[in-house]
């Protein structure tokens, strides 16, 4: 999903140049940033002609970065069609780290489970208990809490955590990013995300199967506690992240039709005809997933209401447009 650095309650209250300055800094972190999944131009013709550019462009980039040989090698693409359909969720769990990225990168995602120590997990499932407490009658682009109501009958619920709590996470993630991207990437950020819903009304476009990206690029996400199927879970649809001639197809034909004007994420068919797995887990789960696969977050489909806790990293501030030229030179298998 495209995210919002600064929204337009950010200028209020500044004098002009201090305006100017943020703008400015703005769009130097849109060109520096890592490449979005579609620009928007203005005229039809013009969207998908620049759009089809710039995935010739960064493809090509990528597919030089050795990388990224685990996701852009045809005869990997080729027996991955073979073995799609003997695939099982269990395939991708994982012992450890290592095992962990071998499995991301075979099967698009991969997941640990009794993943921290039982008083760091505590801990955790203690920030969510304190969550449930705070103003959700707001909405706050701000600092703390930031709640954003999606319907009638969802609720989003945000809150950055203490720095603390990075350290439980952050020699493992940059082990990931680096096995996974080619950089170690020291993240800076943890954020808790509780999402209350129902199985009613659901207008979440995160619901969509979608690609975030069209090179390659990562998400992990932690659960402290147990996914099943009606809770929300997260869905990924296997070997999908290996990018072969009918992905690109695909992601071109979708430049035909998107529209950038909607909320929704970026979709492409379906090219492999995998079926999508819910990773449901016991809790203390790990999960990373390569999200140029198509994934989504899957509906809540209990009567009931449901929660659904998440810490959530994200690495589009780790890892940027340079980052990709670079690897391209000195990248090597990892
Ligand atoms: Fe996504």
């Amino acid at each position: 999903m495209k995210s919002n650095p600064l929204n337009i309650n950010t200028y209020r209250g500044l004098g002009n140049s201090n305006k100017n300055i943020l703008r400015i800094k703005k769009f130097l972190l849109k060109l520096w940033r890592f490449p979005e999944v579609y620009t928007f131009i203005g005229k039809p013709k013009y969207n998908y002609r620049v759009n089809s550019i710039r995935l010739k462009i960064w493809t090509s980039l990528c597919r030089i970065n050795k990388n990224f040989d685990y996701i852009y090698n045809s005869s990997i693409a080729k027996s991955a069609k073979k073995e799609l359909y003997k695939f099982k969720l269990e395939d991708a769990k994982s012992k450890n780290i290592n095992e962990m990225c071998i499995n991301a990168k075979k099967f698009g995602f991969a997941y640990i489970e009794d993943f921290l120590p039982e008083w760091k997990l505590e801990k955790i499932k203690n920030e969510f208990l304190l969550l449930d407490k705070e103003d959700s009658s707001y909405l706050d682009y701000g600092n703390k809490v930031r709640c954003k109501l999606v319907s009638d009958d969802m609720l989003y619920k945000t809150k950055k955590l203490d720095d603390d709590y990075i350290n439980y996470f952050k020699d493992d993630i940059a082990k990931i990013a680096l096995r996974l991207l080619g950089k170690k990437i020291i993240v800076n950020e943890v954020t808790m995300q509780r999402l209350s819903g129902s199985d009613k009304k659901q207008l979440d476009p995160n619901l969509i199967t979608h690609i975030d990206r069209f090179i390659p690029c990562i998400k992990v996400f932690y659960f402290p506690e147990s996914i099943k199927f009606n809770n929300s879970p997260f869905g990924y649809n296997p070997y999908t992240h290996l990018i072969t001639s009918d992905y690109l197809k695909a992601v071109k034909s979708s430049f035909k039709v998107y529209n950038a004007n909607s909320k929704d994420p970026f979709t492409i068919n379906n090219t492999l005809n995998s079926s999508e797995f819910a990773v449901t887990t016991k809790g203390n789960c790990l999960v990373v997933a390569i999200t140029n696969g198509l994934h989504r977050r899957m509906p809540f489909t209990n009567i009931e209401n449901g929660n659904r806790n998440t810490l959530r990293f994200h690495f589009y501030n780790g890892y940027n447009k340079l980052d990709i030229v670079t690897g391209c030179i000195f990248s090597s298998n990892q």
